[in-house]
């Protein structure tokens, strides 16, 4: 088996030193995972905003870990080569660290990803070391950690006071040195994504913490304009599926009430002499004869 073209961790550290940026989507399906593949989107997170805009919660907190295992194990069918990160639901990490390690393991082990992402800060340090003495690759999220919604009292912006900025920067440091692979920082400020991505080594990931880090990720719903509601405004919108969506839909509605869909002669085809055949058997049918009989 060729696996030369697998992204590893090992090539995101390198685009970090090359200083090549790396664009990372959320995906939550196989089919859309093969479209990354073709496009080369190669670094993906199964994010736990699944449970928003596939399930409709009003939070990530609901999701469950054996489902998002299933959607994991589609999107790596998808996107074989990628880079997949998944994304550990509320409450599958934070308890001990053994219970980590063991639901970590089953993200490795059991959906194929390259590496796990859990919502951190200092006082998780000592679950990130268990999980990489078990050999777990992590992504330590900073910032803004959805899953801490109602302890933060909403979704909001982290670090913009200066000791606020410099605990998220020592965070950082501590989650490196923890064994984290890699850092993900979530709403935070332009000057605290530069500062935490010049002194670390990992590659570090912005979602909303401005231009210097070494990628971006996006909610793939937020970016393709599909999300229910306006997306953030700080996200780029690239199309209108919500529009195209439901343009087609409203047209296959029109066609299938005014008969023009399906059409006759479109779809099972039968040979003509069986067609006759079955025409007299109807009819014969109809006017109460034997149907068997009138088949022999
Ligand atoms: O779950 C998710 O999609 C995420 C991104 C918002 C970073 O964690």
């Amino acid at each position: 088996m060729n696996r030369s073209s697998k992204v590893t961790i090992a090539t995101l550290r390198t685009r970090k030193l090359q200083r090549r940026k790396i664009p990372v989507l959320t995906c939550y399906d196989y089919s859309t995972a093969r479209i990354m593949a073709e496009v080369g989107v190669d670094v993906i997170l199964v994010g736990d905003t699944y449970g928003e805009v596939c399930l409709g919660h009003a939070s990530t907190l609901p999701v469950k870990l054996d489902h998002l295992l299933t959607v994991t194990e589609a999107v790596r069918r998808g996107a074989p080569d990628a880079f997949l990160i998944g994304d550990m639901p509320f409450l599958t990490y934070q308890v001990t660290p053994e219970e980590a390690v063991r639901n970590a393991g089953r993200f490795m082990a059991e959906a194929g990803c390259d590496c796990v992402k859990i919502e951190v800060d200092r006082r998780l340090a000592g679950t990130v070391e268990a999980m990489s003495r078990a050999a777990i690759p992590v992504m330590a999220h900073l910032g803004l950690g959805p899953q801490s919604v109602h302890r933060l009292g909403g979704y909001k912006a982290q670090g913009r006071q200066a000791g606020e900025a410099m605990a998220i920067i020592e965070d950082a440091a501590m989650m490196e040195q923890a064994g984290a692979v890699a850092l993900l920082l979530e709403a935070v400020p332009d000057e605290v994504g530069r500062i935490v991505t010049e002194r670390a080594t990992l590659p570090v990931i912005g979602c909303v913490a401005g231009p210097d880090c070494d990628g971006t990720v996006v909610v793939l719903h937020d970016m393709l304009g599909y999300s229910a509601g306006h997306p953030p405004r700080s996200v780029k919108v690239y199309a209108q599926l919500h529009d195209v969506l439901s343009g087609a839909m409203a047209r296959y509605v029109e066609d299938v009430t005014a008969g023009r869909f399906p059409e006759a002669g479109g779809g099972v085809a039968m040979e003509p002499a069986e067609a006759d055949r079955l025409r007299r058997l109807a009819g014969a049918c109809e006017g109460g004869i034997d149907c068997a009989a009138a088949a022999s």
